[in-house]
């Protein structure tokens, strides 16, 4: 690109241009830069692990022992001595590939085998590694580390908040309520001021069915989350093998067998990566949705908001704020704070204002006559609360960043086709048809994570430039022309701010449709909110998402994942499977990213 770099930019690299090739392979990051695969689906993480083998015959007991498949939200844990150069990595596994299987995932007989299913159960979860910089300053795993652990689709969690031992969460398997096997489709994450992990549980409704459309019908807590009602589940078809993913109601169970299994997912799930013994907790405060991220404001004094989006068209913003306040140090205080709190969702109106509408037993209409028995129903199914409140539909919010000085929170919204159709345009989702996406910003009112009035404005459009033309010379339609100062984009999916103020947006578009044709590959971008520009950073292996973003204490290390690659990623030799990797990002000079 040979740009001229703005002395008085956060910016300082040069941009790389979009990936045009069918068949790129790889990673391309700015001059000045080098990327390497650090951690990829299958590599060891226990001691005992067995080495990943490329024709994917490793069993589900390997599995559990070794790196799971797409790798997603990702936070690194400094430990107290020498934080810039020792921590743990700990990341989110999101869902399944068909090469995690030797031939893809396979039906016998309209059943899948169960073999294959606990391999897939095997792959979700978390991932825990030691990372140290070796005596040439190289970041490396640690192998062997007492740290290291998977968690899965299959590992026992406690309950805690509102819902612990409610009705709702008791099933033939679980009747007091309290344990549950395993967390799914955990897309981003958190983390909290007291050195924990936030797992956040996503699609989790793909993984369930309810065969019995009278039931639905009535069963909000199925129905507003898309539970399938027919065949088997969205995804994977688990039930045929594993009985705990069929919650038809089975009246002859105790707790109707498995009806309540769904009721059980779509939590924050707290976990402490320092102590590889503890149980991972499901903290039912948070309420339950299609939960992307779980995302920390703190403000001067202790109060907090965690910031969630339902990536679901249509669906709302969110956040949690606890009751009690953060005390640096106070570890067994600190502990309890995810237990009680209020949780609010988001109303942006047309004049630049908005709302943080308590989801509250009692207030805002949330009452026996509207369906709402009490709070544990109100937070069960908060989606069904959100409508009742007057909640903004979205255009499916994905991650959120805090802005470190200004407390200024930011949300990508990455796209919805239905925008104009199902739900009318707005002046926060102000395009039909809204392929690219956009990113709004938001400041609470006093900077206070805990306010409930905030103003808001567009931060920015994705798309194509205004003017531009299509391969055929036509121009481009208005609605897929953006905002954008700088390299262009589309679907804006992950985000976060590194300490200096840049934001870093990562992206997660179908490279192959006809309208992402100028886009290239899925990207890494950096911009300047003060001045909105946008530069691309890195560019992806063609099929491939990029997310996870996260750093070492110095910003002098950067890694993020390369997600769901198609072609032969990151052998990049035409042949061996692909496989979704964790990237690590140095700049030569050993500088900070981005400088
Ligand atoms: Fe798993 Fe909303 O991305
Ligand atoms: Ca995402
Ligand atoms: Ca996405
Ligand atoms: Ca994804």
């Amino acid at each position: 690109c040979g740009r001229m770099v703005q002395s008085d930019s956060l910016i300082g690299f040069e941009g790389v241009p979009p990936q045009l090739d069918p068949a790129f392979d790889s990673v391309q990051v700015a001059p000045g830069y080098s990327a390497r695969t650090f951690f990829s689906w299958g590599d060891a993480v226990m001691a005992d692990a067995p080495e990943w083998n490329p024709d994917a015959t490793d069993d589900w007991q390997a599995q559990l022992k070794q790196a799971g498949d797409n790798h997603d939200g990702m936070h690194f844990f400094p430990f107290s001595e020498n934080p810039d150069s020792h921590g743990l990595l700990v990341m989110n596994h999101e869902y399944v590939n068909p090469p995690l299987h030797p031939n893809g995932m396979t039906l016998v007989e309209g059943r899948r085998p169960l073999d294959e299913v606990r391999k897939e159960q095997a792959a979700h979860g978390v991932s825990v590694i030691e990372v140290k910089k070796d005596a040439q300053g190289q970041w490396q795993r640690v192998m062997p580390s007492r740290y290291n652990r998977r968690i899965s689709a299959m590992t026992p969690m406690a309950v805690s908040g509102p819902l612990a031992g409610n009705d709702a969460l008791k099933t033939a398997s679980d009747p007091s309520g309290r344990e549950i096997i395993g967390t799914i489709n955990n897309c981003s994450s958190g983390f909290t001021p007291w050195g924990t992990y936030l797992v956040c549980e996503e699609n989790w409704h793909n993984y369930f069915v309810n065969h019995d459309p009278e039931d639905m019908a009535r069963r909000v807590s199925h129905k507003r989350y898309g539970i399938e009602g027919k065949g088997m589940s969205k995804l994977y078809g688990w039930e045929t093998a594993d009985p705990r993913f069929d919650a038809t109601p089975d009246p002859t169970q105790p707790h109707g067998g498995h009806v309540h299994e769904p009721n059980r997912f779509g939590w924050v799930v707290e976990l402490d990566p320092f102590d590889p013994t503890s149980t991972p907790v499901k903290r039912t405060a948070f309420g339950r949705y299609c939960r992307e991220c779980s995302v920390l404001s703190l403000g001067d004094d202790g109060r907090m908001a965690f910031y969630s989006g339902d990536d679901t068209k249509g669906e709302y913003v969110y956040k949690f704020v606890p009751a009690g306040r953060y005390v640096p140090g106070a570890d067994q205080a600190n502990r309890q704070l995810l237990d009680s709190g209020t949780l609010y969702v988001a109303r942006f109106d047309a004049d630049g204002s908005g709302e943080w509408l308590a989801l509250v037993h009692g207030q805002n209409g949330l009452t026996a006559e509207n369906g709402f028995a009490d709070q544990a129903e109100v937070l069960l199914n908060a989606r069904a609360a959100g409508d009742q409140v007057g909640a903004t539909p979205m255009d499916r919010p994905e991650w959120v960043a805090v802005h470190p000085h200004s407390r200024e929170v930011y949300v990508t919204l990455t796209n919805n086709d239905n925008r104009g159709v199902k739900w009318p345009t707005d002046k926060a989702n102000p395009r039909p048809n809204n392929l690219h996406g956009q990113i709004l910003r938001w400041h609470e009112e006093g900077a206070d994570p805990t306010a409930t009035a905030f103003t808001w404005e567009v931060f920015l459009l994705a798309g194509e430039q205004p003017g531009a033309s299509d391969a055929d010379g036509q121009p481009v339609p208005a609605h897929l022309t953006g905002t954008i100062n700088g390299d262009i984009f589309s679907s804006p999916d992950g985000l976060a701010f590194d300490e200096a103020g840049r934001l870093w947006i990562e992206t997660d578009f179908g490279d192959e449709e006809a309208a992402m044709q100028a886009m290239g590959t899925n990207q890494l971008l950096c911009a300047d909110p003060r001045t909105r520009e946008v530069r691309r950073f890195l560019v992806g292996p063609r099929g491939c998402e990029i997310t996870g973003i996260t750093w070492s204490p110095d910003y002098r290390a950067m890694w993020i994942n390369v997600q769901h690659p198609e072609l032969s990623f990151p052998a990049s030799d035409g042949k061996t499977r692909p496989r979704a990797s964790t990237i690590l990002i140095t700049k030569h000079d050993g500088g900070v990213i981005g400088t």
